[in-house]
């Protein structure tokens, strides 16, 4: 039975089935509302941690803190009931040890009803993916660009132009998928470099900045629309340009406000007369 055919919320491992079946599409959601209009259209949304720069106008995602995925996370889930919902581990949150990590997740998944996190790292978190999964927590992995290392790393360029980097992310990609992830991110990543991981692990690859090798994508929501405008990476396409359209709004609000056209007698509530 096609995972379309079925009233229930799409699980982790109706995600992993789809590797070699058909391309894997998934976007960021951070809210409900946009939940609500991605629902149909996604096989999962992440609630990223990138809501740390694309809401609250942070630096980087390092800033992020649990109680943001939770309360976000909640938010997405009380706004779909068929796409699987992924939410990001924060940093911070289980770097440390993969104890650390469990109880993290374990109060993603308790407070927000989301089925399934997601942590950055290659083979240094191997352990912790395999520790999470054998204990009843499906994980996302993320390798290549990862943001959260913004600052050992220094910046967000892509990667796998030199030998020592393909090597690294070759690894990484293979340690997380041993260790039991049911679908692996990867970022901003050269395509021959994302097509050769896609190839060779079991979990389904899904790309960001990573060629269309991967066996799915997935892209921040508000790129999608052309709401954050701030910067367009190279990988980003806006489907829509809703900025301008927000701002004529916001204007047009302003001057209707400003010669008092608005509100209207449409908008105004009167007293009822008393029917003799
Ligand atoms: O935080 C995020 O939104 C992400 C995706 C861009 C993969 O990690």
């Amino acid at each position: 039975m096609s995972v379309h055919a079925t009233k229930r919320r799409l699980a982790p491992a109706d995600i992993q089935a789809l590797k070699g079946e058909r391309p894997i599409v998934s976007l960021t959601a951070y809210t409900t509302p946009i939940a609500k209009l991605l629902d149909p259209h996604v096989d999962f949304m992440l609630v990223g941690d990138s809501l740390g720069m694309v809401l609250y106008g942070l630096e980087s995602t390092v800033g992020v803190t649990m109680d943001m995925m939770i309360a976000h996370g909640q938010a997405v889930m009380r706004g779909s009931n068929r796409a699987c919902v992924v939410v990001d581990m924060p940093f911070g949150a289980y770097q440390e040890s993969k104890e650390l990590a469990f109880r993290s997740a374990a109060r993603i998944l308790k407070e927000t009803g989301c089925s399934a996190v997601k942590l950055e790292g290659g083979a240094e978190m191997a352990e912790t993916v395999a520790f999470l999964t054998s204990r009843g927590i499906p994980v996302l992995g993320h390798v290549g660009l990862m943001p959260q290392l913004i600052n050992t790393t220094g910046g967000y360029r892509s990667l796998g132009r030199s030998e020592k980097e393909v090597e690294k992310i070759r690894r990484d990609a293979k340690a997380i998928d041993d260790a039991g992830a049911f679908a692996i991110v990867i970022e901003g990543t050269v395509e021959p470099v994302a097509r050769e991981i896609t190839g060779q692990v079991r979990a389904p690859t899904i790309g960001i900045g990573a060629s269309p090798a991967c066996d799915g994508q997935v892209l921040v929501v508000d790129d999608v629309l052309g709401v954050f405008t701030d910067f367009k990476p190279r990988f980003v396409k806006h489907f829509a340009n809703l900025a301008p359209l927000m701002s004529e709004a916001f204007a047009a609000y302003a001057q209707e406000v400003r010669d008092r056209s608005f509100p209207g007698p449409e908008h105004t509530f009167q007293v009822k007369k008393p029917t003799a």
